[in-house]
């Protein structure tokens, strides 16, 4: 018999089998079978303790599980995770790790696989750097909740986040702004506090490690040939001729600027994807795509030239230039590129992933070009949205997304995955961007892992879940905190 009460997980685990009794979880609890020290890790246990109980890891060869499933059988002795590999057994442990109530595990059966395959987060960290602890906070909190991809938005008009040791401009200019906006954009006040940062190559590749062993891939994305203003600024020669030197864009919203087409370029563009690659082992890497404004092309001499040799329709298909040039550099280098959905009206190529943001009916038409699709649409997924348009709320950029939709979104079947989008602009602390985050990254994580929705059960997990977020340090949005 399935319990119609399913155990408390978030996101909802698949069939579960409650039984008699409970486990009694402690530090000295022992762990054996593979990847034990990576589950000692996650559940803060005692190496070499000496009980109570077991926890035993089992490779098992069952295809029904995937890559990325489990099954946990919790007796009063021995809690056992068995699943093919060091994905599902990570699984299998954080299910454990939230079961772990007063007096222990509760016994009983788990069958657990996820819907999708890619269950990602975005954080925006252009808009403003963030600390590499913050980045390992977020990936610990990714992966209690099973999101397997942490997306990082390095670049942007605003701040270039990566460094490139072909181009140190890029970070010595371009990691830096003179100011940001105060309050909201809209009200043309600004902070006069300059903000700058950047990652070094090796602390990504240590943050990359760090992720790898909590299953989650990071998955690097870098702007082109649109919100690409601090490129610019940092390497005047990207950009085209201006009456006023191009600076890291101080306020909000799209620049009009955007990356030449010369030859020059192209090959700044490849150097970095180069250095990209090497630093980030993920099969995808995301080469932005969106918001282009094509103005700066209407009126270069050498865009005409790129249009007359290329064969193209007029400056406005050049947005598709650059995205076959990234994804044709990306494949030679044995990756996918993935672009936003607006690099869908320029005849992308048909291997480019989407990540269909403008809106759900933008997944249909990406599946329809015959593109794998990554659903990540503003009206249910972007968390930077006020969570309600009530007084009270913190200014954000845009708004209401209630968790109720956030939990009701469903990204059909023929979809990559689905991913949050936390971009950052109202969002610069630790402490704003939970705000924004929590609770709805549990319902996007119940979105992308579960399959079925079943609200009211999902709200009194949350409710029990919120005590295990506090104890982990996250500030989240609390229910009373509706309107204020
Ligand atoms: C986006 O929100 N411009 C992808």
């Amino acid at each position: 018999m399935t319990s119609r009460v399913s155990p408390q997980v978030i996101p909802r685990v698949g069939s579960s089998h409650p039984a008699e009794g409970r486990f009694p979880l402690g530090r000295g609890t022992r762990v054996s079978g593979p990847h034990a020290e990576t589950a000692r890790d996650l559940l803060g246990l005692d190496a070499g303790g000496d009980g109570p109980g077991e926890i035993v890891l089992r490779l098992v060869t069952d295809p029904s599980l995937g890559e990325e499933g489990y099954v946990l059988t919790v007796a009063p002795e021995e809690a056992v995770i068995a699943a093919a590999g060091a994905a599902g057994l990570r699984w299998g442990v954080q299910t454990l790790r939230q079961l772990h109530g007063p007096g222990g595990v509760p016994c009983g059966t788990v069958r657990d696989v996820p819907r999708y395959a890619w269950r990602g987060v975005m954080i925006d960290v252009a808009r403003w750097w963030r600390p590499v602890s913050f980045l390992r906070a977020y990936v610990d909190l990714l992966s209690l909740h099973k999101f397997n991809v942490l997306h990082l938005h390095l670049t942007d008009d605003q701040g270039w986040r990566f460094e490139v040791r072909g181009h140190p401009r890029l970070t010595e200019i371009g990691a830096h702004r003179a100011e940001s906006p105060a309050g909201h954009a809209r009200e043309g006040r600004f902070d006069g506090t300059p903000h700058g940062g950047f990652y070094t190559q090796r602390e990504l590749r240590d943050l990359v490690d760090y992720a790898a062993a909590r299953g989650v891939t990071v998955l690097p994305e870098i702007e082109f040939p649109g919100h690409s203003q601090a490129a610019i600024a940092a390497c005047p020669w990207l950009g085209h001729p201006s009456a006023t030197p191009v600076e890291v864009r101080t306020s909000w919203g799209i620049s009009s600027h955007v990356l030449n087409v010369g030859d020059r370029a192209a090959g700044f563009a490849r150097d970095v994807l180069d250095e990209l690659s090497d630093v980030f082992p993920s099969r995808f890497v995301h080469i932005g795509g969106d918001e282009v404004r094509g103005d700066e092309w209407a009126t270069s001499p050498e865009a005409a030239r790129r249009v007359a040799d290329a064969g193209l329709a007029g400056p406005a298909a050049l947005h598709g230039w650059w995205g076959r040039l990234l994804a044709d550099h990306l494949r030679g280098l044995g990756r996918r590129a993935v672009a936003w959905d607006d690099m869908l009206d320029h005849d992308p190529p048909e291997d480019m992933v989407i990540m269909a943001w403008r809106g759900v009916d933008r997944i249909e038409a990406a599946l329809r070009a015959g593109h794998e699709v990554v659903a990540a649409p503003h009206t249910h997924t972007y968390l930077d949205y006020a969570e309600s348009d009530a007084p009270g709320e913190p200014v954000s950029i845009a708004g209401p997304l209630p968790l109720e939709t956030v939990y009701g979104f469903d990204a059909g079947g023929a979809v990559l995955g689905t991913q949050a989008q936390l971009w950052g602009e109202y969002l610069p602390t630790r402490e704003r961007l939970d705000y924004n985050a929590f609770p709805r990254l549990c319902a996007v994580a119940e979105a992308a892992w579960s399959s079925g929705r079943d609200l009211g059960d999902f709200t009194r997990r949350l409710t029990a879940h919120l005590p295990l977020l506090d104890r982990l340090g996250v500030r989240y949005r609390r229910p009373h905190d509706e309107g204020a």
